[in-house]
């Protein structure tokens, strides 16, 4: 085989005794697949089979839910019961049959959840609802949620389980300081209120063994009086302490996302990469970058520079699942590029639909449209 042009991408990488064949990796991507009730749906088996067809060496399903009422969105991927095993089994196995790596990626939605009573670290009120604060038995039930989730993930074959730690969820909400006012050992300075993250990590750990478990690291709310660089770090290494086998970086919660800054911020190449190279400086696991790596030259750069480990991408292998191929071949003129400017996928999962990209062909979108139930 020829020496590929982006040397970086292309080298292996050993994760906790799985190998990664190249530096790609799926980032989680909700786009409104599941079937009604949260099972694995045609749809959703079509799409992964493309991402994992990809020739990314990682392909993390977007998040999925650890209890009943933990979603933060319709058509939400479930993992709360083992009637859902067979789905996810197939799941796994449609990744595997690309021969790409397949990890689940594990969620409880908090006070972003769509129930009529949502529960959070404390009762602090957004989009005009006020959750309910969780008390110490109920925080302790979260936890094995988590636990029992994350060894459905193991038994249904995937290779690996992600914590969803981003997007202000409710790992983030015990992390930060805006939403978490607790005042007993779980809030108060950042020692006490990584607590919970770090118990929900060791509570999975003993559940799943040796299976590799990762971290969707929330760096910075991009708030004013949001969880700053400043404190998250001391997670990074806390969770490196406790085995974590990577952590992927990101920026912002809901309640940033539509900010104007944020939306600047969001349009520009490359744009969470920054969070990316902190993390890096501050533990030894690798570290993700995601965020509008639009190009493999950008991949690359973002490599040789050690700014982060691997690289995720999320809408950008969604809008060409031939960006890895292409990079292969060092065909980036061709990669097909999503726009900066578009976000029809977001709003259209934010409405509750399904999403598709508008740099689909109308044939592509007829039979995604053919495969929703
Ligand atoms: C529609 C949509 C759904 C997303 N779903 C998830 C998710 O389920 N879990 C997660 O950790 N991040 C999720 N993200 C964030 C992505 O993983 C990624 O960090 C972000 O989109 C930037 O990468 P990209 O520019 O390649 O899309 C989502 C983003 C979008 C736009």
């Amino acid at each position: 085989m020829t020496k590929p042009i982006y040397e970086n991408l292309f080298k292996p990488l050993n994760l906790k005794g799985l190998r990664l064949k190249n530096r790609i990796t799926m980032a989680p991507l909700y786009l409104g697949y599941a079937a009604s009730e949260g099972q694995v749906s045609p749809l959703l088996l079509h799409h992964y089979k493309e991402m994992a067809r990809s020739g990314a060496a990682m392909i993390m399903v977007e998040n999925s839910s650890i209890t009943p009422n933990s979603s933060g969105t319709p058509r939400t991927i479930r993992c709360d019961h083992n009637r859902y095993l067979k789905g996810l089994e197939t799941l796994a196995d449609t990744i595997h049959q690309e021969k790409s790596l397949a990890g689940l990626q594990i969620n409880h939605a908090g006070r972003f959840a769509h129930v009529s009573e949502p529960v959070a670290p404390s009762a602090v009120s957004v989009f005009g609802k006020t959750p309910r604060a969780l008390t110490k038995r109920e925080i302790v039930t979260i936890q094995r949620q988590f636990a029992n989730a994350a060894l459905r993930v193991k038994q249904a074959g995937f290779d690996l389980v992600e914590l969803h730690g981003g997007t202000g969820y409710l790992l983030a909400q015990f992390v930060s300081p805006r939403t978490n006012h607790r005042s007993d050992s779980y809030g108060g300075p950042i020692e006490n209120r990584i607590q919970f993250p770090i118990e929900v990590l060791k509570r999975v750990k003993d559940a799943v063994g040796d299976f590799p478990v990762g971290y969707r690291f929330l760096v910075n709310e991009w708030l004013p009086d949001g969880l700053q660089e400043s404190e998250s770090i001391l997670l990074a290494k806390s969770l490196e302490q406790e085995g974590i086998a990577y952590l992927s970086a990101m920026g912002g919660t809901y309640e940033s996302f539509f900010l104007p800054d944020m939306v600047k911020k969001a349009r520009r190449a490359g744009y969470m990469v920054s969070l990316a190279s902190v993390v890096k400086k501050n533990v030894g696991v690798p570290v993700i970058a995601a965020g509008r790596i639009s190009t493999p030259s950008k991949a690359e750069s973002i490599l040789k520079e050690k700014k982060a480990d691997l690289i995720g991408l999320a809408r950008m292998l969604w809008v060409d699942p031939e960006w890895p191929k292409k990079a292969r071949k060092g065909d980036e003129r061709s990669i097909i590029k999503c726009s900066p400017v578009c976000n029809a996928c977001f709003h259209l999962v934010m409405q509750g639909k399904s999403a598709y990209c508008t740099k689909w062909s109308l044939e592509k979108r007829t039979i995604y449209q053919g495969l929703f139930q």
